[in-house]
């Protein structure tokens, strides 16, 4: 075993929290997307902070980011590897922690623990989780499984029309990503996981309400997101009667408000949510002719996902109907609930017991890398720790430095143990 040059401490996890904070485009909080000059920069800065710790950065073609001991051979057959990570982008304005916390977790632990146990443990920096800029469906994760396809690369367009495709060619010039293998699935797996834990903050209230330190995640709430096009009739705001209008943005006003009465009526753990309208030509004296309406449901259990997504489109379809407007809407992208490993959960349940640390079991409702591998059979789990408030995605998500540590140090701990049992009691038999 190696110990790293340099001493992980709390501090240090601080200091690094707020050096990766600050590769940000302007404006409130953190606005890091995928492949953007300010992700590439962080990226960049990982690497040399893995150097530091005397692990190698290896990049995939999809501009994944893995921390790991030098003498682990990449792609290596028939060497599994217990993955520790999160995501390196965040939401236009984000906060300081989502995704942040659980990569530097992932760099410190594979750090403590390089030449360490049966399973080498490595970090992970997925290169995209929120869909802030390509509506991508978790492509970071699905990229490095092996299961996003080449047609995406193409199809996935930015807000500006700029393919998923050319924004990974413009990181990989910068050195945030290998070349493409050529070939119908162009994403394959650089290292094989074997199991993943993934840290991040809660960013929601329970932890805190309950004084709770760790959150043992068993479950993660599924979504549908929708695009919703409608059209009406664009006329003159001064002289067109109130009974003669199709008011495209009015009837979106409506949609958003039976969106929301739905998940009411429905109770928790159903959620709707309207993040996004934009009315055509969008002018003080003109009735609205179109407008674009963003949708989205949440729901940990598949059938009432489906029961959320079938009446929403059904009321929408109604308000549409009543009044005159025309309604087409599309599936922008989904996630299926995932539970998460129960022999993960369990091992966790047992340490944190074994180190005293006040913990609960606990389903997730934002989505997360790790549903994306538990999919996959990959035996995952994730960690959290309590957020102030319960808030999240937003420049006020915080998280102190001692809370923090204590998941850091919890993860280290259940990675070490499950490296050293070379995952005994908790892996299935992985494939060839
Ligand atoms: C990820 O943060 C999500 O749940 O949208
Ligand atoms: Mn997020
Ligand atoms: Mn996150």
């Amino acid at each position: 075993m190696t110990p790293p040059p340099i001493e992980i401490t709390s501090a240090l996890l601080s200091e690094w929290l707020d050096a990766l904070s600050r590769f940000s485009a302007e404006g409130p909080g953190v606005t890091r997307l995928a492949f953007d000059e300010h992700w590439c920069q962080a990226h960049r800065w990982l690497a040399a902070r893995a150097a530091d710790l005397g692990l190698a950065a290896t990049a995939d073609a999809a501009g994944n980011l893995f921390f790991h001991d030098p003498a682990l051979v990449p792609a290596a057959p028939g060497s599994p590897v217990i993955l520790v990570g999160s995501h390196l982008d965040s939401v236009a304005s984000g906060g300081r922690f989502d995704g942040a916390y659980g990569v530097l977790s992932g760099l410190l632990v594979a750090a403590e623990l390089r030449g360490r146990g049966t399973l080498p443990v490595v970090g992970l920096a997925t290169c995209e989780e929120e869909e802030s800029r390509f509506h991508g469906n978790l492509l970071g994760a699905r990229s490095l499984l092996g299961l996003a396809s080449a047609a995406e690369l193409d199809a996935l367009l930015d807000s500006d029309g700029v393919s998923w495709r050319r924004a990974l060619e413009s990181a990989r010039l910068r050195g945030c990503a290998t070349a493409l293998a050529p070939g119908a699935s162009p994403f394959t797996a650089t290292f094989r996981a074997a199991m993943m834990i993934e840290p991040h903050i809660e960013q929601g209230p329970v932890l805190e309400t309950e004084r709770l330190g760790l959150g043992v995640v068993d479950r993660v709430a599924g979504y549908r997101r929708l695009r919703a096009i409608l059209s009406g009739e664009a006329r003159h705001s001064g002289t067109t009667p109130m009974p003669a209008r199709r008011d495209a943005l009015a009837a979106a006003a409506e949609m958003i408000l039976a969106a929301e009465t739905l998940a009411m009526e429905n109770g928790p753990p159903a959620l709707a949510t309207a993040g996004s309208v934009r009315a055509r030509p969008g002018l003080f004296n003109v009735v609205p002719g179109a407008c674009e309406l963003w949708l989205e449901v949440r729901h940990v259990e598949l059938d009432g996902l489906a029961r959320l997504l079938s009446e929403l489109e059904r009321r929408c379809k109604a308000i549409a109907a009543r009044r005159g407007v025309g309604f087409a809407i599309e599936q922008v992208s989904s996630q299926a609930p995932a539970p998460l490993s129960p022999d993960l959960a369990a091992a966790a349940e047992r340490l944190a017991e074994e180190q005293g640390i006040a913990h609960r079991r606990m389903a997730s409702g934002a989505a997360h890398d790790a549903m994306v591998f538990a999919r996959a059979g990959v035996p995952s789990l994730l960690v959290f720790v309590p957020s102030r408030r319960g808030i999240s995605h937003s420049p006020e998500e915080f998280t102190d430095a001692g809370a923090l540590w204590t998941g850091y140090h919890f993860v280290r701990d259940l990675a070490a143990r499950l490296a050293a049992g070379g995952g005994t009691g908790v892996l299935r038999p992985v494939g060839p």
